[in-house]
């Protein structure tokens, strides 16, 4: 008999649980065959059937819902961030630890791991459960947590590589679990990103002045040897996926007509990569 997804995913956190520690105590964590994950004072938290656990310590309201996560694992497997990847790959070396902070449904970290010649220990965090719950429904091996980035049950030290994708940070948190050798990479958004998209929302698109300086400033503030490299490319687009890219960005999520598959061809990632020690 082959193991259930739970069995696999409770394997899987066995096998990694030194990089956990209880987000209530910071002791260290042990898990069950159940994929319960206890620390020496009990505190537990149990694991879902679809191989997640919830190590949330305080209830959290989330903007994001199940068709906004659809959409944008349908638009993220479109490939439209090969790029993006490319760059992110280019700074994994040996066998890595990797941990995505904000990873919504998962789909970057499983394409970031699928293509790494090396072997990735992975590790997802989102404080949206309907995130997490898709992410551990469509990708095995890999540990997903639902839970906060300022109380996050990550071990000191835990962490080669920080990824955070178009999502908030936690620099304090981030220093605490990354190893001393680790590398943070945080991506955000630059003037051209989904420009094409913007366009049809607004008239007047352009920003006449758009700059992360701010962001790179408190980057640099906390991290040492500060690189940014802009990735910008431009992409056909298949019609299905038009509304769905509508769908899945904060723009769109006012926005009371619907766009129409086919009224984009192609669209623009414009992001710089921030890269930090
Ligand atoms: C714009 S989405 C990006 C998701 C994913 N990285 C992607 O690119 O598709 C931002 C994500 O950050 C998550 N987030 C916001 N605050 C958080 C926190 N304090 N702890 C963990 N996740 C958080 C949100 O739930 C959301 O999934
Ligand atoms: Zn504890």
């Amino acid at each position: 008999m082959g193991l259930t997804k739970k069995q696999r995913a409770a394997s899987y956190l066995a096998q990694h649980s030194m990089l956990l520690q209880c987000p209530i105590c910071h002791g260290a964590m042990t898990v069950d065959d159940n994929g319960t994950v206890r620390c020496l004072a009990n505190h537990s938290f149990d694991m879902a059937k679809q191989g997640y656990v919830n190590m949330m310590t305080h209830p959290a309201t989330s903007m994001y819902d199940k068709s906004l996560f659809e959409a944008r694992k349908e638009v993220i497997d479109s490939d439209l961030y090969r790029e993006v990847y490319n760059v992110i790959l280019a700074e994994l070396a040996g066998d890595v630890a990797m941990l995505d902070t904000g990873c919504g449904e998962g789909s970057h970290l499983a394409n970031l791991k699928a293509s790494y010649s090396g072997d990735m220990v992975a590790s997802g965090i989102d404080i949206a459960k309907e995130g997490i719950v898709q992410a551990a429904k469509n990708y095995s091996d890999m540990m997903w947590i639902v839970g906060d980035l300022a109380k996050s049950p990550y071990a000191e030290e835990a962490f080669d590589i920080i990824l955070n994708f178009l999502s908030p940070a936690n620099y304090d948190e981030f220093k605490r679990i990354l190893k001393p050798s680790g590398k943070v990479i945080k991506i955000v958004p630059q003037a051209g990103y989904l420009r094409e998209l913007r366009a049809l929302f607004f008239a007047d698109s352009e920003k006449e002045s758009y700059s992360n300086d701010k962001t790179v400033t408190r980057f640099s503030e906390n991290f040492d040897d500060v690189r940014v490299q802009r990735v910008t490319t431009t992409l056909p687009i298949r019609a299905e996926l038009v509304p769905l890219l509508a769908h899945m960005t904060p723009m769109g999520w006012h926005q009371e007509q619907q766009i129409e598959a086919g009224t984009l061809t192609e669209i623009t990632i414009d992001v710089d990569v921030l890269i930090g020690q």
